[in-house]
């Protein structure tokens, strides 16, 4: 197994050549950075498991190294504890509401320093298998959507999508990664779907239609064991319901249907729209929106979302997400082997 890497951040060297010293000798490797600015650049260079920091210290503090990377979602999973002879509970509080995982005060006791680094790594390595686990269900959802004729990005697009309009309607930052997760998932039941089905052109049968959306109830099941996909289950089984009561599979009405799942719907189908398909050309985002516009009067979809939709695109913000989704799907597709997954 890898060794984990601790980031050790502080502004005077013989502190940092006490954890070294003993961190080393648990097995650990360890980096060093001497102010906040440091710490950032090295964390982007290479991202530890943990990090060990003092709050005061010149160029950036301690509290502005938390606020940077708790806030970013690419670091925001790695633990932090904070080494401190700060001691009142003001500045600890602050601590905590910027996202510190721990404490240990100056002069740091070994026996606490080597229990709780152990612990919070454990912890660690349990994060990133789950993250590693949702990974492995956005790529097999985008494998699944190229057998339905997209490229790939359809999903990774309603997903972002979904995150931008519900962000314009309110929702927080917890609910808004269950919309992302939940938009980029949203068809995942379309593996157990049979090719011969899934690609015919074409009306289909009642029976083959029947089959299609059972798509719904069997993405949501196969998710469903996983305790981090909860609040995203619903999204994959009702993002078909219509307002009006006549959509699937359980035929919600109004009320019944979250905001959540109204919001990946009619991202869902704007996308749907717009996006070249092997038999059909992209519908212009005027026309998308006017079809969803006769829809949403129809009684099927949220007039709020629709138009919040509408506010995003004059406004240039789902352009520029579409252009976000594309350029890291590049990258991703150029970009060397991650060296941890070697590990
Ligand atoms: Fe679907």
């Amino acid at each position: 197994m890898r060794r984990a890497r601790i980031l050790v951040v502080d502004d005077q060297l013989p502190n940092r050549e006490l954890l070294r010293r003993v961190l080393q000798l648990e097995g650990y490797e360890i980096s060093e950075a001497t102010n906040g600015r440091e710490a950032l650049e090295s964390v982007r260079a290479a991202l530890p498991d943990l990090i060990l920091l003092d709050a005061l210290m010149p160029e950036l503090d301690g509290f502005g190294v938390v606020s940077a990377l708790k806030r970013d979602p690419a670091t925001r999973l790695v633990p932090i504890v904070m080494v401190t002879t700060l001691e009142t509970l003001a500045n600890k509080l602050r601590a905590v509401d910027l996202g510190v995982d721990d404490f240990l005060n100056k002069p740091v006791n070994l026996t606490e320093l080597t229990t709780r680094v152990r612990s919070l790594l454990a912890l660690k390595r349990f994060t990133d298998e789950l993250e590693h686990a949702a990974r492995v269900l956005e790529s097999l959802a985008s494998v699944v959507e190229r057998r339905d004729g997209y490229t790939g990005l359809h999903c990774q697009r309603v997903g972002a999508y979904a995150r931008l309009v519900g962000s314009a309607l309110g929702l927080d930052e917890e609910t808004l990664d269950v919309v992302r997760l939940g938009g980029v998932l949203h068809d995942l039941g379309k593996v157990a779907m049979p090719d011969e089905v899934l690609r015919k052109p074409g009306r289909l049968t009642d029976a083959e239609r029947a089959l299609i959306e059972t798509h719904a109830p069997i993405g949501a099941d196969l998710c469903l064991p996983m305790r981090t996909m909860e609040r995203s289950v619903p999204i994959l089984r009702h993002h078909h319901e219509r307002l009006d009561g006549t959509g699937y599979p359980g035929k919600l009405r109004g009320e019944q249907i979250s905001l959540e799942v109204r919001v990946v719907t009619v991202v869902d189908i704007y996308d749907a729209l717009s996006t070249r398909r092997p038999y059909r050309e992209p519908t212009p985002p005027e026309t998308s929106m006017r079809i969803l516009r006769e829809e949403a009067e129809r009684g099927w979809w949220d007039e709020r979302v629709v138009e919040c939709l509408a506010d995003m695109i004059s406004g240039g913000q789902i352009a520029s997400v579409a252009e976000t989704v594309e350029a890291s799907a590049a990258l991703r597709a150029v970009a060397p082997p991650d060296p941890k997954a070697a590990g």
